[in-house]
């Protein structure tokens, strides 16, 4: 659905400066990959992206809120609607309070992981280690759980706050939330606007030695730093007669280095998509596509994706 005049004026009004439209959602992506989205709010305050939400509701007309774009393929046709993008304006991070041995930090979503990630390593706060390398932002990273097999942030939430579609701010303790592998239970319409993150002292040099040797690893058994969405498929059931990488599945299917017009499996980690210039959704797609029917064939294995596939073909 397409905003009328009269919608764009009034969401002009509501968000001004920090209001877009027709914007490029490439720009906003890790793999550059991304048609328009009709109108693009970064709110600078958590009034203005109520008020947006509200304006939503109101005219029915669709919204989503992103984070780093490090886990999300927008497709060509881009995104119908609006896109809120919480980055300036909740980009603010400190230490709320400390209890023993505990350290509390409250981080607004729109900060990116990396920020918080280095600031404990700094100070000496363990809890975030498993994160180092991570991009995209805290926001981001709690809605699909982010981690490596050092911990999951997860691990680290004591609670978050939303704004939910009836646009009341709402703050959950971690025991009433649904975590899992790469994901949290909750509506796509629910904003996450910031986190209490419960780390604990400790040695600083024991924790910078496991952040660097996590961003050691990456950045010889990954892609870092290309164009990518970071992996591409979850991991499959543990247990199962293959392993559980869907990275060594693929690679075992023979698959690295296949491409479809720009998109290329990555050769250093199957489980990688490469944007190599100029890469299409659809690109991406079909190879998706691709690969789950010969890890399928191979394995009878049927891959099921990480990465979060919105807007129109
Ligand atoms: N392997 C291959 N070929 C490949 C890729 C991997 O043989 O192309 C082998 C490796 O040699 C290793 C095994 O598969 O023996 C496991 O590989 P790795 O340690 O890279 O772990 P992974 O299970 O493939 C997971 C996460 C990554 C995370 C790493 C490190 C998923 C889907 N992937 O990968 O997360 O960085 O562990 O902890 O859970 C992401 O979620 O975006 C992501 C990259």
């Amino acid at each position: 659905m397409m905003l009328t005049v009269t919608q764009k004026n009034l969401l002009l009004e509501i968000g001004r400066d920090s209001v877009r439209f027709d914007e490029p959602m490439a720009a906003h992506s890790t793999m550059k990959i991304g048609g328009p989205a009709d109108a693009f709010v970064v709110p600078r305050d958590i009034e203005t992206l109520k008020a947006v939400m509200r304006f939503a509701v109101e005219n029915e007309v669709p919204y989503i809120t992103i984070g780093g774009g490090s886990d999300t393929l927008i497709r060509d046709g881009g995104i119908r609607g609006i896109v809120i993008h919480l980055r300036e304006g909740f980009n603010r991070f400190e230490v709320s309070r400390e209890e023993g041995e505990d350290v509390l930090i409250l981080a607004d979503a729109g900060v990116s992981s990396g920020a918080v990630t280095r600031f404990a390593a700094e100070q000496g706060l363990s809890g975030l280690e498993g994160l180092a390398g991570i991009p995209g932002t805290v926001g981001g990273n709690i809605i699909t759980n982010a981690g490596t097999s050092l911990g999951w942030i997860s691990n680290a939430i004591d609670e978050i706050t939303v704004v939910d579609r009836q646009i009341r701010e709402l703050t959950m303790k971690k025991k009433a939330l649904e975590f899992s592998y790469r994901h949290l239970r909750m509506p796509r319409s629910t904003s996450v606007v910031r986190a209490l993150l419960r780390l604990k002292r400790g040695d600083k040099a024991e924790i910078e030695t496991k952040m660097n040797g996590l961003l050691e690893k990456r950045k010889t058994t990954q892609p870092y730093g290309q164009p990518t969405l970071g992996c591409t498929f979850r991991n499959p059931e543990k247990g199962g007669k293959h392993g559980s990488s869907a990275g060594a599945l693929i690679d075992e299917a023979g698959l690295k280095g296949i491409r479809v017009g720009k998109a290329r499996v990555s050769e250093i980690h199957a489980n990688f998509i490469i944007n190599e210039g100029g890469a299409t959704a659809k690109d991406v797609e079909i190879l998706i596509g691709l690969v789950r029917e010969r890890v399928k064939e191979k394995f009878s294995v049927l891959l099921e994706t990480e990465i979060h596939v919105i807007g129109e073909k």
